[in-house]
């Protein structure tokens, strides 16, 4: 309570009305710090005997779903419309602004792809009308406000809302930053996780107009998911058995280590997560014999019930804590998961779906194969090069000096041909020129002090080159 009076006393003292929390932020904030507060005392650890594997109806196999007839996919997809989160920054890929302006294939980005693949389905379904929401966050709303507007002359309707902006906790005193100086600093801030996707949607208003305009189910995923397409056989499934909320896993593979699981917890579905697992099972977790999918974060949510949910304030999503430093102190940041939602919902289910469903862009070995012949483009969608013999894509493992985006497009003269790629690591000074072929296994090492420059127009085929080349 102290900790409270201080914060709104602070917040009021703010003059720019634009920088305060305003009062639905400010409510929510206090919510989840206290039951954070109230938590710590009291962990809850999970029942590792009451795990189950999840049902046939709890996780359906995609290809088990029945397709739509031709006839009633305007009208399914007149239901819907696509929500993309876009709170996160591309740093971590070296870039600045929202990742959503990082350019992924030509001069092509993330947000013009998803705009792509809406146009077209407008355009094939005519009244349709599929909108695309962005979540933003106070980092990112200003950049696409500005970038959207490029869009204007689209068949797309884009609708922005920003999520909540909540108070940095200082680790050791467990106040939230702003009380602890004057003023508001951009560090003191930071947005919740995507799990404030509900929060956030319900305050903006958005849920009642879509819902006044006959639409009844959001599709949210990540921005930097290219896999994450309309699917109108998911969208059948869901209105058909008016299931409220629907997560897509895909099979784990020695790689999807981290991802969330879906349980039977209790008789009840279920998200598992790595951070509730004890440390005992945690390998078990790991372990792609037992727990075989993980959450893709493709997530279809029915919009009344969100409203109905979030009326009776009943979501109280796990807290995840995340730990930082900034400007050489300790803080804590609350967060939550969109995917920890999956409990608060009727009918609800996950389906598994194909990997081609889950093409994340985390880092530049992601972008080169995004940007290589191993995909065509197809009305925005990224489809598998046909000529590929095989189903699964090459394993990419590139050093740090290919971390950022703009040293990754300095090290190669083009995006090599890796149609018969498997396995390609890079570590070092290496550099590639131009139309270069890579087949089967290459590993390309350059030692400290040595750099390595691959000529233009090379076919390297199942070779180590380390040091010096010798193709
Ligand atoms: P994450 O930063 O959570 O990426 O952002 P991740 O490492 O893939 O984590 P998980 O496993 O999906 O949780 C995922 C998406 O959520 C958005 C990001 O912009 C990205 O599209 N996001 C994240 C928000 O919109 N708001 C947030 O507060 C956090």
């Amino acid at each position: 309570e102290v900790v409270e009076t201080k914060l709104r006393k602070m917040n009021e003292a703010v003059e720019d009305r634009n920088e305060q929390m305003n009062d639905k932020e400010m409510k929510g904030f206090l919510q989840l710090y206290n039951r954070y507060m109230v938590g710590r005392s009291k962990k809850q650890q999970i029942e590792w005997d009451l795990i189950q594997q999840p049902s046939d109806n709890m996780l359906q196999r995609y290809d088990s779903l029945p397709k739509p007839q031709k006839s009633e996919e305007a009208a399914l997809l007149s239901k819907l419309a696509v929500l993309k989160l876009n709170g996160g920054l591309g740093t971590s890929m070296g870039c600045k602004g929202p990742k959503n302006v990082i350019e992924v294939r030509g001069d092509t980005t993330f947000l013009d792809l998803i705009v792509q693949q809406i146009e077209h389905l407008n355009i094939t379904y005519p009244g349709a009308n599929v909108q695309l929401l962005l979540m933003n966050s106070f980092n990112t709303d200003a950049e696409t406000a500005k970038i959207i507007q490029k869009y204007q002359d689209t068949h797309v309707t884009i609708t922005t809302f920003q999520q909540s902006r909540y108070p940095r906790i200082i680790k050791e005193s467990l106040e939230p930053m702003p009380v602890t100086h004057e003023g508001y600093a951009h560090q003191d801030w930071y947005p919740p996780g995507h799990g404030d996707f509900f929060e956030a949607l319900y305050n903006s208003d958005l849920v009642e107009s879509l819902l006044a305009q006959g639409k009844e189910y959001l599709f949210v995923s990540n921005v930097d998911n290219l896999g994450a397409t309309v699917d109108l056989n998911i969208l059948k499934n869901i209105v058909d058995r008016e299931v409220e909320y629907c997560m897509e896993l895909t099979d784990k593979t020695r790689a999807d280590i981290k991802g969330g699981t879906i349980i039977s917890y209790d008789g009840k579905v279920s998200l598992l997560e790595v951070a509730q697992v004890p440390p005992q099972y945690i390998e078990e977790f790991k372990s792609v014999s037992k727990f075989k999918v993980f959450n893709t974060n493709n997530i279809w949510v029915s919009l009344r019930a969100v409203k109905r949910i979030m009326q009776a304030n009943e979501m109280k999503l796990d807290i995840i804590v995340n730990n930082k430093e900034v400007a050489g102190q300790k803080v804590i940041q609350l967060e939550t998961a969109i995917g920890a939602a999956i409990t608060y919902f009727n009918n609800a289910c996950g389906v598994n779906v194909p990997r081609s469903r889950f093409l994340p862009v985390k880092a530049t070995s992601d972008l080169l194969l995004i940007q290589s012949n191993m995909y065509n483009l197809k009305s925005g969608s990224l489809v598998m090069n046909p000529a590929r013999q095989f189903g699964t894509t090459p394993v990419i493992k590139l050093g740090t000096e290919f971390k950022k985006v703009a040293q990754y497009l300095e090290r190669f003269g083009s995006i090599p041909d890796v149609l018969e790629l498997d396995h390609l690591t890079v570590s070092g000074d290496v550099s590639f020129g131009a139309n270069t072929t890579l087949k089967g296994t290459v590993i390309v090492v350059a030692n400290p002090g040595n750099k390595i420059m691959i000529p233009a127009g090379s076919v390297i085929e199942n070779k180590v080159v380390v040091g010096s080349l010798h193709v």
